[in-house]
């Protein structure tokens, strides 16, 4: 491979859209024109092509249509969970981890910060394992201190984007519900690359977003369980329901939709493709860089969000240019620095696992089904070579 050819490893920040799934938006982008709340035909036909998206969503998660909302994308539908379910049942306690999505963590932060709610973070260990003692006592707390009735949030995300830590979310949904606490898990990462059977799941809310499974951009669906019905996030007209006001994206819900579909028929020929791919950069790197190490439960994998590998680099000068050495290679990964000076934000993730060490360097590799092994060759190849002089290898 020479590097004429762009090498694209950062799957879990967005994936290329599948020809497909263009293929299936294009009609509504021409021809099938209407507004969906239209009662013509040019309407209908678009709203018909808008319930056939939700019907299909909804059966790939084993639930009802009701159930489905569609959202401009995963933000949104995090910040409708929160805030809507804050603001319908009076909540006045929230429990989350600092591992979240800024989707997450700022909304609750702010709430906090605005005298809204009372925010609780639940401790974490080395690896970023939530710590369900913890939890169980943060959600028995509420209860003590506020009677019978008082019902805390919890929001905890089901597979980390930066570290692939997989949460032990049938556990963490039955601790919610002996404490009658509301259930929110942010699963943008894990949808279209897990399955979700909302016939067992105990959970209130779980969202997904169209671009993190080769469907477009800004688009994305909120699941709300019946049992927990919710105000508005966005009011306007009625849409959705009456439950997000806006014209709907509706080339953006049909193609969401046909990515889940192809996602789901996919899944376990993928699933091999890129684990096997995971396991061959670790094998590789273990190989060609002595003091490599990976972060969170990435390199477990066989429990671990498979999409995502955070490496963990020795000590060097070259850390700091990690980035923009491998972006000069024509690889696109995503940082990873526990470092929060200067002009490097860095990662409140890595930031927030107790015992990580800011002077080594971090970079996240993420990967999806177009990826080849050639492309895991040359970037392995392209690491070691940077690392090879500095470590003297
Ligand atoms: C875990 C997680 N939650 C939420 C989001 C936000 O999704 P969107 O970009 O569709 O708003 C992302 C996207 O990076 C994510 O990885």
């Amino acid at each position: 491979m020479t590097t004429t050819s762009p090498v694209y490893l950062d799957n879990a920040a967005t994936t290329k859209l599948d020809p497909a799934v263009l293929e299936a938006m294009l009609p509504l982008m021409t021809e099938q024109f209407g507004n969906p709340s239209s009662i013509h035909s040019h309407g209908r036909q678009v709203r018909t092509a808008i319930e056939k998206a939700r019907k299909t969503v909804a059966s790939l998660l084993n639930t009802s249509p009701a159930e489905i909302f569609f959202t401009s994308g995963g933000t949104e539908a995090d910040n409708t969970a929160i805030r809507s379910s804050i603001d319908t049942f009076g909540l006045t306690h929230a429990i989350t981890s600092p591992l979240e999505h800024h989707a997450v963590l700022h909304t609750l932060q702010h709430l906090a910060q605005a005298g809204t709610i009372r925010l609780s973070m639940v401790d974490i260990d080395e690896q970023g394992h939530i710590d369900l003692n913890h939890l169980e006592k943060l959600l028995r707390e509420h209860r003590i201190a506020g009677g019978p009735s008082a019902r805390s949030l919890v929001s905890l995300m089901h597979g980390n984007n930066e570290i692939a830590n997989l949460l032990p979310i049938e556990r963490v949904g039955e601790l919610c519900r002996a404490y009658d606490a509301i259930f929110h898990s942010d699963t943008v990462q894990t949808m279209g690359h897990f399955r979700h059977d909302l016939q067992t799941l105990p959970v209130d809310f779980i969202v997904g977003a169209g671009h993190k499974f080769h469907g477009p951009k800004g688009v994305g669906f909120l699941y709300v369980n019946a049992d927990t019905k919710i105000h508005p996030f966005i009011y306007g007209g009625a849409q959705e329901r009456n439950m997000r006001g806006g014209t709907e994206n509706v080339y953006g819900i049909v193609g969401l939709a046909k990515a889940l579909e192809i996602a789901y028929a996919e899944m376990d020929q993928h699933k091999q493709h890129i684990t096997s791919l995971k396991r061959r950069m670790i094998e590789r790197l273990r190989e060609g860089l002595p003091g490599v190490s990976f972060n969170g439960d990435s390199a477990n994998i066989d429990s671990s969000l498979y999409t995502v590998l955070n490496v963990s680099l020795p000590a060097s000068e070259l850390n700091d240019m990690l980035l923009f050495n491998l972006d000069i290679a024509r690889i696109s990964a995503s940082g990873g620095s526990a470092c929060s000076s200067g002009s490097n934000v860095g990662s409140h993730v890595l930031a927030a696992l107790p015992g990580i060490d800011a002077s080594r360097g971090y970079v996240r590799f993420s990967f999806g089904k177009y990826n080849t092994t050639a492309e895991i060759d040359y970037a392995v190849d392209t690491l070691v070579g940077l690392y090879q002089k500095e470590l003297t290898l």
